[in-house]
């Protein structure tokens, strides 16, 4: 049986979902929240939101829960998600996603999660009471995703491995029910899908506490990239660019022409790794400057935020509602 195609819409729709789980980094950002941006603008339909059901898995605190949503979806708007171009909604605001979440349970075996790589890595990292709901977190992330039909879903590479389960999820649901769900393709940022953090070695993240926030305060900024790890190169000497993650980092922000003109200044020698990290900060705090700025403004009218996400949370809805009626007549709850 071939699974449903999106063919049939004109045009192609993403979908994706971050959670808020504290201020954002520049692996967050490169590798997912600034591409979001980018697909919106590129004419593609987008549903975009706040995975906060996500979050219970391992927050248990109710303000800071409430507090982290509200500066993710000021994040998001500070940098360009456009309510008008992008359905912006929060996950819980759809009660389909819990619902669902039970119906692709009954068909998803339980060995696709015990692969999955959040539940297999917080065991790892010796967590002891991991909860059943962080065990289902791939099954919520693939109703997340299969409930909208979207054709891409993009994220960076670490979620891969989810968007693949969706798909996986979709097709036995599919065989045993009938076809519901296309199958999505993950889309990962050709050169941003895998961030490293400033210990040079591991992905950005905020579990290995590695990380350059995008919109923390100068100073907490500056300690950060002030520990960028770099090599043992006195300054006397010649540098390869391509090997520091301070170039790296700078990159990330620089146009060709600068990007050029420091990696002459390491090929040269007489330039230092701390010279180099204090022309970072100073990139990254021009570059976050108008998102900043954008940010303090938005944050002076929550109510206008708030209304937003009500509005997005309206449209969601439609679709969700739609799909949710395409599953409950499969799996014969309509009767
Ligand atoms: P974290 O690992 O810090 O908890 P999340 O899991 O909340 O990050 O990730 C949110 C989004 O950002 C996801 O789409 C994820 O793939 C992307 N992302 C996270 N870290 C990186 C990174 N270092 N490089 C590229 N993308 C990343
Ligand atoms: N698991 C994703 C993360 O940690 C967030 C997420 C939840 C998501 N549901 C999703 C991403 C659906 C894409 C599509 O970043």
């Amino acid at each position: 049986m071939t699974p449903p195609s999106t063919t049939s819409q004109i045009k192609k729709r993403i979908l994706s979902g971050v959670q808020p789980s504290g201020i954002q980094h520049l692996g967050n950002y490169f590798g997912a929240m600034k591409y979001h941006v980018e697909l919106q603008n590129s004419g593609m339909e987008s549903f975009i939101f706040i995975a906060d059901l996500h979050s219970l898995t391992a927050l248990h605190d109710p303000l800071i829960r409430k507090q982290m949503v509200i500066d993710l979806a000021l994040d998001y708007l500070a940098i360009g998600i456009d309510p008008d171009k992008t359905v912006f909604f929060r996950q819980s605001d759809i009660s389909e996603h819990a619902e669902l979440t039970w119906i692709l349970n009954c068909v998803t075996p339980v060995n696709i999660l015990e692969q999955a790589h959040a539940y297999k890595d917080a065991v790892a990292r010796g967590v002891k009471d991991a909860s059943a709901g962080l065990f289902d977190y791939p099954v919520l992330m693939a109703v997340d995703i299969l409930i909208y039909k979207p054709d891409f879903v993009p994220v960076g590479k670490d979620q891969k491995q989810h968007v693949e389960i969706a798909r996986d999820i979709a097709g036995k649901f599919n065989r045993v029910y009938g076809n519901v769900f296309p199958l999505p393709e993950p889309k990962i940022h050709e050169t941003h899908g895998y961030i490293l953090g400033t210990d040079g070695a591991s992905k950005m993240s905020k579990s290995y506490g590695n990380v350059i926030n995008m919109f923390a305060d100068e100073k907490t900024v500056k300690k950060q990239v002030m520990g960028i790890v770099t090599d043992s190169t006195p300054v006397e000497d010649p540098k390869d660019p391509d090997k520091d993650t301070v170039y790296n980092m700078y990159s990330l922000f620089a146009g060709n022409d600068e990007k050029n003109s420091l990696a002459a200044k390491y090929r040269a020698g007489g330039f230092g790794y701390g010279d180099a990290k204090k022309l970072l900060l100073e990139k990254l705090m021009e570059y976050f400057r108008p998102y900043r700025e954008e940010r303090e403004r938005l944050k002076k009218n929550m109510d206008h935020v708030k209304d937003i996400l009500k509005k997005g949370a309206e449209k969601a809805r439609e679709t969700a509602a739609a799909t949710k009626a395409e599953v409950w007549e499969k799996v014969g709850l309509n009767i």
